[in-house]
């Protein structure tokens, strides 16, 4: 069974970081295991942190579709589709990757909407975890292009504000029905001493808080220089911090 773990939040509350110390964590303590990375944030960059290139979204695949001299003569449309879905699959050693892209323009997207779902449906099968870095109004999930989620991570900076949003990230799963088997808080770039001081607004967010991963210079000076998370250091604090947290989280 593919187990699916999707990190939701407001921008810049650490949910690309977390996704890709989540991969580098699935990769070295789940050797052997197929893992699918999706990015599902409109400001696509979990390929940066991940040390990918990205040629194809499945935003501009979807986009094209609705262009009427798209699908090439001799080829019908469905397996147009599918053939450019499966090119927008970015393979590398240890995981793939898939990017969503812009969210679509005006007009109706069932028909190809219908067939992604299906396309996600089909591939997610081939992988041991599915790791999805979304966007807080958790869009692509409450479209249904996934069936359920194992986990959900809601990251939040560490300010009352950020955790109030967290909560409402809780509200919108709840809102829109998403299946979600477990969900908790993750506190990114935490100083010390900081969650203890978000106590009461934890408590008041309905989530449970399930680690946080503090302030870690490296992190910082790797995305400045566009460089890889992947290849940050092993006893760097975020990565040590992230091992604690997904060890607890039994994965
Ligand atoms: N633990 C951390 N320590 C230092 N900087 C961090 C940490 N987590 C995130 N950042 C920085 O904060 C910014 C936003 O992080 P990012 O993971 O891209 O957030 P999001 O994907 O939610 O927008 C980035 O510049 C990143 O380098
Ligand atoms: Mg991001």
């Amino acid at each position: 069974m593919t187990k699916r773990i999707a990190v939701a939040g407001k921008g810049g509350t650490g949910k690309t970081t977390l996704s890709a110390l989540l991969i580098r964590y699935l990769i070295e303590n789940r050797p052997g295991t197929s893992i699918l990375a999706v990015d599902a944030d409109a400001n696509a960059n979990l390929n940066e942190a991940l040390g990918l290139e990205v040629i194809e979204t499945i935003g501009t695949i979807l986009e094209d579709t609705k262009k009427p001299d798209a699908v090439p003569t001799g080829m019908t449309k469905d397996i147009f589709i599918e053939y450019r879905l499966s090119r927008a699959l970015v393979e590398d050693k240890a995981f793939d990757l898939l990017v969503m892209g812009n969210p679509q323009g005006p007009g109706c997207y069932c028909y190809p909407n219908d067939l992604l779902k299906r396309y996600l449906e089909k591939i997610s099968k081939n992988y041991d975890y599915m790791v999805i870095d979304n966007e807080a109004g958790l869009e692509h999930l409450s479209r249904r292009l996934l069936p359920m989620v194992d986990l959900l991570l809601v990251t939040s900076d560490s300010t009352a504000r950020g955790v109030r949003s967290a909560g409402r990230v809780k509200s919108i799963v709840e809102n829109v029905q998403i299946a979600v088997s477990k969900m908790g808080l993750v506190i990114g770039r935490s100083r010390e001493g900081d969650a203890s001081q978000l106590d009461r607004e934890v408590q008041n967010s309905g989530l449970e808080l399930f680690g946080e991963i503090p302030h870690d210079p490296l992190v910082s000076e790797y995305d400045l220089n566009g460089k890889a998370l992947l290849g940050l250091p092993a006893d760097s604090t975020a990565v040590q911090a992230a091992q604690n947290l997904f060890k607890s989280l039994d994965l």
